[in-house]
């Protein structure tokens, strides 16, 4: 399927792409994505280092309402952030190697507290959350400033 200009900002169907075009329209495009989304939703999203994951967090949580910073909380794993709209959760898996740990960390309880969970490098938990959305950022390779999203399901 052809992506699309950024233009149309509804939550992809999935095997549609869409073209993001600089760190503000992949902002955008995240800020777009809740009012499709209902509360307790979780969101994978997929993509080498650098493809804009966080960034598009970014604009979910500036949607929300939240004034501070969100990065990647690489370190801590997971991050909830309370904002005006309801709590955020940001999650890091790159490090986790058995998805054990962050069910130990209670993963299930931040989840079901949370307006929407975004977990990147979450492969392992999939299967675990079958009606989650799942996102893959791409670079595209001609241009540094753009992104392809994809909705894989
Ligand atoms: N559409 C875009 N166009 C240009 N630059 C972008 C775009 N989206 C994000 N960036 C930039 O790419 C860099 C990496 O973005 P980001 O941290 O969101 O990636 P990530 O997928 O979360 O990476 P990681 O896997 O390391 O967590 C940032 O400097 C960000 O500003
Ligand atoms: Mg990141």
């Amino acid at each position: 399927m052809q992506p699309e200009s950024a233009e149309s900002q509804a939550l992809l169907v999935p095997g549609q792409s869409l073209l993001l075009r600089g760190l503000d329209e992949q902002q955008r495009f995240g800020a777009s994505l809740l009012d499709t989304l209902s509360p307790g939703t979780v969101l994978f999203l997929e993509g080498e280092l650098g493809a804009g994951k966080t960034s598009l967090t970014q604009g979910v949580a500036r949607r929300l309402g939240f004034a501070g910073t969100v990065s990647s909380p690489t370190y801590a794993l997971m991050q909830p952030y309370p904002t005006p709209g309801g709590q955020l959760l940001h999650v890091d898996a790159y490090r986790v190697s058995h998805p054990g740990e962050l069910y130990d960390m209670g993963l299930e309880d931040l989840i079901a507290e949370s307006r929407l969970s975004v977990i990147e490098w979450g492969q392992a938990l999939y299967n675990d959350y079958p009606a989650a959305v799942l996102l893959r950022l791409e670079h595209v390779l001609e241009d540094e400033n753009v992104r392809r999203v994809t909705r894989v399901r």
